[in-house]
């Protein structure tokens, strides 16, 4: 028996899905969040498959014990790896995927050309290719894995000269063959969306797909009558490394205190 009031469970290799998190929180202040960032494991991206579908089941499980009626999958890696599996193993549970915005991103293009910045983990998913056969018929895709990004995210390198020039070498050639559309493919990305946004200057149209995950959250808690009518108690956040600039780029972000509850190792 799920009740409207437990938690919605949220996971990704660090603080990536706090850009989901964030979305969540504002389009359902409601529901109480429990975030797991598997920060021991990160980077997810560059890892074998069947390791990110281990350490995703391994930390749903935990979410579980801890009452989550809902699980987003906050990570694109993840979701490219483990989704499939986790609602095969978990029939009952709603799980909320995230996956590259190329459909949107495909609508939004005027110059058919589209940079796709995700994880080289997501480039290499049977997830992504069904994805591009889909809806990049018409539309030419650029893909760069960032390799590296992420950690520079993590070490709170969000708008340091380093970082911008980082970005500029990936987006420039992209900006050179006309690309107008970026799709941030990763959820750790959103970090440095407003360099990338400065970069790529203001006719280009940056994804960022958070919000319309968390639209797709309440439609499914919606559709089962599990949406809470009121938050039952305050969010909590768990990571299984050490604490590094987590609780900092969290509390930044969300505009809150944020301190981790504990740190699990599963
Ligand atoms: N934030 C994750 C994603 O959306 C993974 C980043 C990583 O650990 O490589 O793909």
């Amino acid at each position: 028996m799920t009740y409207t009031r437990q938690p919605v469970g949220l996971f990704d290799s660090g603080i990536g899905g706090l850009t989901a998190a964030y979305a969540i929180i504002r389009e359902l202040p409601q529901e109480q969040i429990v975030y797991f960032g598997d920060t021991a494991h990160l980077p997810y991206g560059p890892q074998p498959a069947e390791t990110i579908r281990a350490y995703s089941a391994d930390i749903t499980a935990f979410l579980l014990q801890q009452g989550c009626k809902a699980i987003v999958v906050a990570c694109n890696t993840a979701t490219a790896a483990a989704l499939n599996y986790l609602r095969e193993r978990w029939p009952d549970v709603p799980f909320i995927g995230m996956e590259p915005a190329v459909k949107p991103g495909a609508h939004a293009t005027r110059s058919g050309k589209v940079g796709v910045l995700a994880t080289a983990g997501t480039f290499k998913s049977q997830r992504y290719a069904s994805l591009m056969h889909r809806y990049a018929v018409n539309v030419e895709l650029l893909e760069n894995p960032c390799t590296g990004l992420v950690e520079r995210i993590e070490a709170g390198q969000l708008n340091s000269p380093e970082t911008e020039a980082f970005l500029r070498s990936i987006l420039a050639p992209m900006l050179a063959v006309g690309a107008d559309t970026f799709v941030l493919g990763c959820t750790h990305y959103p970090f440095v969306q407003p360099l990338i946004e400065k970069i790529v200057g203001p006719d280009a149209t940056v994804i960022n797909p958070a919000p319309a995950i968390a639209r797709q959250l309440r439609r499914v808690l919606e559709e089962r009558g599990i949406r809470s009518a009121e938050r039952a108690g305050p969010h909590r956040f768990y990571i299984s490394g050490p604490k590094g600039n987590f609780e900092s780029l969290a509390s930044t972000l969300l505009g809150f205190e944020v301190r981790v509850e504990a740190e699990v190792v599963l």
